[in-house]
């Protein structure tokens, strides 16, 4: 399998050449453009890995499908989304256009970023610092990483950079779908984003998804296999943003990208895989990484369609 890999990234290095790394978040732009990597955690426990895949980057958007599990066992799912819709937009990530368009005034859908700050508002916690750790530990727990942290320098990084979502997050107040201090809530959001990782504990999340939410290895239930099916099928609609439709017919796979350069897929049943490329396309996915797992689905026959 490993051999495979080495061929696949590469096949595909050149195309890093044809996106550009994030700069909105300065932090951001400071990555390699041409760094590629992946990785592979399989049903047996099998871990395979190449390219770049132990460079560390931040977890960015990927975040939104642990705190929407987070956010779902917290509240119930009648709670979330009655706040936050189950629709995909067709607009970029961090549109503002349809909060004040649509009627009900609600985010369409919780993998664009105005809904993933409802959903970081809707966590337990006596203040922000509890909320923020509960969702830490959650993601240490179900990537078995307990040494996950965040990236100081990127997370001041957004926060002094982020207007645009503090505007969203400001309106979405205003109409009554957030409560509570804004800033606190996108301390939450922001420091979420910020959290390092490598291509390994995509793959094991991945995997954990992949897996209906019991931990590979220990065999614990950690989130309902409802509450995963909810999670993956957003993936498969919105998890690539307004590129969403092609790679699923493309790649097929349940997926959720994140402007660091990371890509996180479940493959029901089969793996969970964790990609990085730092250099993104048009719409903020990875180039890179959307090439690595288009050449592995037609390779390995992963698509779930
Ligand atoms: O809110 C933001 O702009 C970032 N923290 C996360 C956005 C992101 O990863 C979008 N992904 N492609």
């Amino acid at each position: 399998m490993e051999n495979k890999l080495n061929n696949i990234i590469n096949k595909s290095r050149y195309i890093t050449k044809e996106g550009e790394v994030a700069t909105y978040i300065p932090s951001l732009g400071k990555a390699n453009s041409t760094d590629l990597g992946i990785c592979i955690a399989d049903m047996e426990g099998n871990i395979y890995k190449s390219g770049n895949y132990n460079k560390k980057f931040t977890i960015q958007s990927i975040s939104k499908t642990i705190s929407l599990m987070l956010a779902l066992m917290d509240n119930g799912k009648e709670v979330v989304f009655d706040k936050v819709g189950m629709e995909p937009t067709g607009d970029a990530f961090n549109s503002i256009i349809k909060l004040e368009t649509i009627m009900p005034s609600r985010p369409l859908n919780p993998m664009i970023n105005a809904g993933a700050i409802v959903v970081s508002s809707l966590l337990k916690g006596k203040d922000k610092d509890e909320k923020f750790s509960r969702l830490l530990n959650f993601m240490r727990k179900i990537s078995g990483n307990d040494k996950l942290d965040i990236d100081e320098d990127v997370y001041l990084s957004e926060k002094s950079t982020g207007d645009r979502n503090r505007a969203m997050a400001y309106f979405m107040k205003d109409v009554g779908i957030i409560e509570g201090d804004i800033e606190d809530i996108l301390e939450v959001y922001f420091k979420q984003c910020s959290i390092k990782v490598d291509c390994i504990d995509l793959a094991k999340i991945g995997l954990f998804l992949a897996n209906k939410g019991i931990i590979p290895g220990t065999g614990e239930q950690i989130v309902s296999e409802h509450i995963t099916r909810i999670v993956k099928t957003f993936m498969v609609t919105c998890g690539m943003y307004n590129g969403s439709g092609e790679f699923a017919i493309r790649v097929g796979i349940p997926a959720k990208s994140g402007v660091g350069g990371g890509i996180m897929a479940a493959v029901p049943h089969r793996m969970g895989i964790g990609t990085y490329g730092p250099s993104l396309d048009d719409k903020g996915n990875s180039i890179g990484g959307y090439k690595l797992l288009y050449e592995l689905s037609r390779e390995l026959n992963l698509s779930i369609f």
